[in-house]
């Protein structure tokens, strides 16, 4: 029944059936004897985008539009005749006309419903759909972009797509902005827009008619500020451009394969989305606003929004309210003032970083003055309130002055940009150091850093210690790197007879690389047979990959891996059966949930920390599992947990701590934002997860799709509200019943936790340091802002139906559901 094979040999024979995909050619073009009618479509050459007529929603209305040719979920990323829908789709015809106009009409009425405009008139014209999604019409034989006749990424609509500029000509004062559409039905212009403000220096703000509601910092050379940061960006870059005639932002692709657009919604919510393929869907990466902190001046001047506090608002250090009363019945309008009043000339500069800069609507600008030479002139000018750097990148690059009220501030750790406030010179007195108050901020800050460090160190070195111990009690096993691997292989036939001829009534599952059935030997053990489904390319990586990682693995916190199966086209590993299925199916069902007493959940937390540990430095691969989800976490007949899916884990060479990767993978709600944005992954990207997972078992919530009254926030984001505010037992599940013997245990969870998902990889501890944490009472640094904590679901805002369907086709990869 059983033979074996050296994997090597097994992994050749696996490449044989890779292949390769052919491109078809498409009509990308409209010339002046073509018409185009309902169910026509034009395509841009890579089938990136789409032209054609399509109806938003359940409306009766057509309308003429470019839509995503890859995305299943059809979104019309540009509408040509927004306000003037075709109420007769049979009779509607776009042409080119001579003279390179595209004329969209009634043939029954022979009224125009839609046309492009220009200044010009053409000889050969020719209209063409880009594939960044462009429909230009321009000269048979003149393709260059600035002899475009007219482009329809000259109108935007209410999506932002890379390649597109977005501002002002300051010649002719046209900009090109987006706006929202009236409803979901309705493409016509809302009352919302996403502009460019150019009124001082150029910041992003959301309007409803010409009423700031939401604001984006100015520009900061790699940014605006007020928006995550990112650190390394593979898949686009972004800039701002200025000249005497133009001012525009604009993004650039430079990996073709991401499908990102940002999108205005109906309700004035703008959201970066980026589709993924495998749980078609699209996925939010960054709201504005977040939260009740993006509201434009809530706070009113100097004042400081901290989404941590309760309530919100207070003052910027060394301002007090101006109006208490106010203040006291949470009327922050009339915001702060300095507690010293000013005494110009005679005053010194504090400078203030974490937070969102002012609104620069009043300010003056010059790009060739240092840093010394803003101060000074700053400090001359006497209405000139505060200074900053215009590019953070460099040394003082560049001079921004604000005039008058500092406005619509909110903390948000992790800005980098220091705003220099105008203070009496007493200030400085009153903390009795002369000179710069940043170096003493900068000082402290890094103190902070050699303190994590020291204790980190100390962590390790005890550590490495324990861990010894405690390994060589769990193991009772050997590895020797060097031997041959050598994988038990079962006959096809075994297995059809084992699963019934992979009957549907076995079938467990589906997932990334295929189904996942159950079976039972002649012998009677049972077994979970995962098939590799003979379409998926991807598939064919992905198990390859989970033979190599898994194969070397032994511990007790993994799945077992018995052996494989491979004849013909078939291709299968075989696992140990886990009568128990996944976490998931306990957590998040409402009646199965009140087994998972706490005792269990600790019991679970504390196997999977012990199981990833083993997987990060003591197996002979270190490996990082990139796809750490309570999906992928088995319970055996015990309830011991058991990692799976080793589909997508790299294994990692003795030295290396990080790597990039430009095809990002895993569960969006548990990917680390330096993974997900940057692409970077390492040991500290499954801390992360580990920790999004941590939080999970303890709410019995799910990190995305998660909702709350009070705010945007996702499970992460609520939980530290919560930690801040010292009420982090209101996390805990309701069908926990919260003995008070648990309790430190479960505050110590869920800082634990919340220090894993912390923004900063560097912050977050080891999974060895983590196990260690669990198992002691030593004192627990204190958790920074987590990373992706503002992101959220709005699919589910607008349509709550939906919620749930994004929440569970969010889990992608293999889940041992049970048939029915
Ligand atoms: C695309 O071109 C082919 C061949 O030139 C033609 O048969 C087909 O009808 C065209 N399709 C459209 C949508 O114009
Ligand atoms: C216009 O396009 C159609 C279909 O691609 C083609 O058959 C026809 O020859 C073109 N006409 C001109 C004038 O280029
Ligand atoms: C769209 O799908 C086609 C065929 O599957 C593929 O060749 C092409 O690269 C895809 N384009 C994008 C932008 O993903
Ligand atoms: C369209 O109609 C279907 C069936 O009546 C309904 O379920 C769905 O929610 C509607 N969609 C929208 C966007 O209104
Ligand atoms: C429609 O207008 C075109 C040009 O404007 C004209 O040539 C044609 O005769 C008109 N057809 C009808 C039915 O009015
Ligand atoms: C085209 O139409 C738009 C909107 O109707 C108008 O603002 C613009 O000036 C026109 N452009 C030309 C070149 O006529
Ligand atoms: C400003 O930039 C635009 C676009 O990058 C360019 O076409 C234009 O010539 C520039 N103008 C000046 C004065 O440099
Ligand atoms: C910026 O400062 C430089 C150096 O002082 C000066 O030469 C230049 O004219 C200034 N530019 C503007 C726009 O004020
Ligand atoms: C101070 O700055 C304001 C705003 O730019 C300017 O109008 C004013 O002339 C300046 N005053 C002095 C003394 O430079």
């Amino acid at each position: 029944m059983k033979r074996s094979i050296v994997i090597s040999s097994f992994l050749i024979h696996l490449s044989c059936f890779l292949s390769i995909h052919g491109i078809s050619s498409a009509n990308d073009t409209i010339n002046t004897t073509q018409i185009i009618r309902d169910g026509d479509t034009i395509i841009s050459p890579a089938e990136s985008f789409e032209l054609g007529f399509f109806r938003p929603g359940n409306s009766t209305n057509y309308y003429l539009g470019i839509w995503y040719k890859n995305v299943t979920v059809r979104t019309p990323i540009w509408v040509a005749n927004r306000e003037n829908p075709v109420l007769n789709i049979a009779s509607a015809a776009l042409e080119l006309i001579s003279g390179g106009r595209l004329l969209l009409r009634d043939e029954s009425t022979n009224a125009t419903i839609w046309s492009s405009n220009t200044s010009r008139t053409a000889h050969h014209p020719f209209a063409q759909l880009l594939d960044s999604g462009n429909l230009v019409i321009r000269e048979a034989d003149d393709d260059r972009p600035e002899n475009y006749l007219w482009q329809s990424f000259d109108y935007p609509t209410n999506t932002f797509l890379q390649a597109m500029d977005m501002g002002w000509n300051l010649i002719t004062g046209r900009e090109r902005y987006i706006s929202s559409w009236k409803t979901e039905e309705n493409p016509s212009p809302g009352d919302f827009s996403f502009r460019l403000d150019i009124t001082g220096y150029p910041q992003v703000v959301i309007n409803r008619g010409s009423t700031v509601l939401h604001r984006l910092g100015p520009w900061n050379g790699m940014r605006f500020s007020g928006t995550p940061s990112v650190r390394r960006n593979p898949t686009f870059t972004a800039g701002l451009f200025m000249n005497s005639t133009v001012v525009y932002y604009r993004e650039d692709s430079l990996d073709r394969s991401v499908v990102s657009r940002f999108t205005l919604s109906q309700s004035g919510v703008g959201q970066r989305l980026t589709w993924v393929d495998r749980s078609q869907e699209w996925v939010v990466y960054y709201n504005l606003p977040a939260d009740i902190c993006d509201t434009y001046r809530l706070c009113g001047a100097h004042g400081s929004c901290n989404i941590g506090n309760s309530p919100a608002c207070g003052c910027l250090d060394r301002f007090v309210p101006r109006d208490e009363e106010g203040w006291v019945r949470s009327d922050w309008s009339g915001g702060c003032v300095r507690r010293t009043p000013l005494d110009c000339p005679n005053d010194v500069f504090l400078g203030y970083s974490g937070i969102k800069m002012p609104d620069s609507r009043f300010t003056w600008f010059n790009e060739s003055l240092n840093l010394e030479e803003c101060r000074s002139a700053c400090l001359r000018n006497c209405t000139c309130t505060a200074y900053s750097n215009l590019d953070i990148r460099g040394e003082g690059s560049g001079c921004l002055h604000w005039f008058g009220d500092l406005i619509d501030i909110r903390l948000l750790s992790g800005e980098e940009q220091v705003i220099y406030i105008r203070m009496a010179a007493s200030e400085l007195d009153s903390n009795g150091k002369k000179g710069k108050t940043v170096v003493i901020i900068a000082v402290l800050t890094s103190l902070g850093v050699v303190v994590l460090l020291v204790l980190c160190l100390v962590l390790f070195i005890w550590r490495r210690k324990k861990i010894g111990q405690k390994l060589t009690e769990e193991g009772g096993r050997k590895e020797s790197p060097e031997e041959d691997l050598e994988l038990p292989i079962y006959d096809l036939s075994t297995v059809t007879k084992a699963t019934n001829n992979f009957s549907t009534s076995n079938k467990l599952g589906e997932g990334g690389f295929g189904p996942v059935y159950k079976g039972i030997l002649d012998d009677g053990k049972e077994i979970a047979v995962k098939r590799l489904s003979q379409t998926s390319m991807q598939g064919i990586d992905q198990f390859k990959n989970e033979v190599i990682c898994i194969a070397k693995l032994q511990h007790r916190n993994l799945v077992k891996l018995l052996g494989c199966c491979i004849e013909g086209v078939e291709k299968m590993l075989i696992y140990e059966y886990m009568p128990n299925k996944s976490l998931d199916l306990f957590l998040f069902d409402e009646a199965k949930s009140k087994e998972l007493d706490w005792p269990k959940r600790f019991h679970i937390i504390n196997g999977i920390a012990r199981g990833l540990m083993y997987l990060h430095q003591d197996s002979r691969l270190r490996i990082i599992h990139r796809d750490l989800k309570v999906s992928n976490i088995l319970l055996d007949s015990e309830m011991n947990p058991k990692i799976s899916d080793f589909g997508m884990a790299r294994s990692f060479g003795g030295n290396e701590t990080e790597a990039n990767t430009n095809r990002v993978v895993g569960t969006y709600g548990y990917m680390s934002p330096e993974y997900a944005v940057d692409g970077l992954f390492s040991l500290k990207s499954d801390v992360y997860s580990f920790g999004v997972l941590v939080l999970e078992i303890v709410s019995g919530r799910r990190n995305r799709g998660f909702h709350h009254r009070d705010h945007h926030h996702n499970l992460l984001g609520h939980a530290w509200i919560l930690y801040k505010e010292g009420r982090s037992l209101e996390l805990v599940d309701n069908n926990i019943i919260v003995d008070s013997i648990y309790v430190s245990e479960l505050l110590r969870l869920i800082h634990v936790a919340l220090l894993c998902v912390q923004q900063s990889p560097e912050d977050r501890p080891s999974m060895s340091s983590v196990v260690l944490m669990l198992g002691s009472d030593g004192v627990l640094p204190k958790a920074k802002q987590p990373g992706f904590f503002a992101e959220r679901n709005v699919f589910g805002t607008e349509n709550t139906t939906s919620t749930v369907v994004t929440s569970s086709s969010n889990e992608f990869t293999i889940t041992l559901l049970e048939a029915r």
